[in-house]
């Protein structure tokens, strides 16, 4: 799948895209299937809550390690998915992590403010020419904690971030009266809502959040956190492991578009 010239153009302006219904019913079930075998691996690739349930699998997308699954490698090599993040990366890119968050029926708890690359530059990361590809496995809206992205604000360049330890994953987070300070001078977040198969590619730089899913559904997401190959990480002292930063460089290769359901 190509990026029109004014899709391009938006991507500049606003820092991400939405592509409704990209990936079939068909495919997400597929998927969904796959979530639902994942779940039950134990491996630091799977962080759970306090509670025990999962918050995030990492690393699907490789060939091999305990959360290996053919039909998200297929997921990611994909043109539908691939080609659109080549074209905003300007060249060859490789995957820099895959997760699949969960959020579960009434307790799944917020993602606070934070641009990616708030932790991807502490990796290593020369340069913010990185982006995400979230694909939605169920239907999400705003009451079932999906995310929102503040339009335009992957312009405001890399911003100073502080550790929120208030969930079970330790993310690179904005502090809150600086938060506070960019929405007030910001346009007002966008919901990012759609049916399961929707996918979103946004900016590393882009800030995003999402709420509390209050719903009665699971909400399932996947992330598909891409790296321009010619900006791989000068990994520090104590990097943190490959689930999470990838070693695997190599340019990925577009495959097959109709990949997923022959996987399953
Ligand atoms: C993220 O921004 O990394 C995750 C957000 C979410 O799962 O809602
Ligand atoms: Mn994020």
């Amino acid at each position: 799948m190509e990026l029109t010239a004014a899709q391009r153009a938006q991507y500049e302006r606003d820092g991400f895209l939405i592509f409704p219904n990209l990936f079939s019913q068909a495919e997400v079930a597929v998927l969904r299937q796959e979530v639902a075998r994942l779940t039950d691996i134990r491996a630091d690739e799977v962080v759970r809550e306090h509670t025990g349930g999962v918050k995030s699998l990492f690393r699907v997308h490789e060939g091999d390690g305990p959360t290996a699954s053919a039909p998200f490698r297929a997921l990611v090599r994909t043109p539908r998915l691939l080609r659109p993040v080549q074209q905003v990366l300007s060249g060859d890119a490789y995957v820099y992590h895959t997760k699949i968050n969960a959020k579960p029926a009434i307790e799944g708890t917020p993602w606070m403010w934070h641009q990616d690359y708030n932790s991807w530059s502490k990796d290593g990361c020369p340069t913010s020419n990185m982006a995400t590809f979230n694909v939605m496995l169920n239907d999400t809206s705003e009451f079932s904690g999906g995310l929102y992205i503040l339009p335009g604000s992957h312009k405001l360049g890399l911003l100073e971030s502080v550790q929120d330890t208030s969930t079970s994953y330790k993310l690179w987070s904005i502090p809150k009266q600086k938060m506070i300070e960019v929405l007030r001078a910001s346009p007002p977040p966008v919901p990012v809502v759609g049916r399961a198969g929707t996918g979103v590619l946004f900016h590393c730089n882009v800030l995003h959040a999402s709420g509390h899913n209050l719903s009665a559904e699971d909400r399932w997401h996947i992330y598909v956190s891409c790296n321009a190959v010619a900006n791989k990480p000068i990994l520090g002292e104590n990097p943190r492991p490959d689930w999470v930063v990838s070693r695997n460089w190599y340019p990925l290769p577009i495959e097959d578009d109709g990949a997923v359901t022959k996987a399953a």
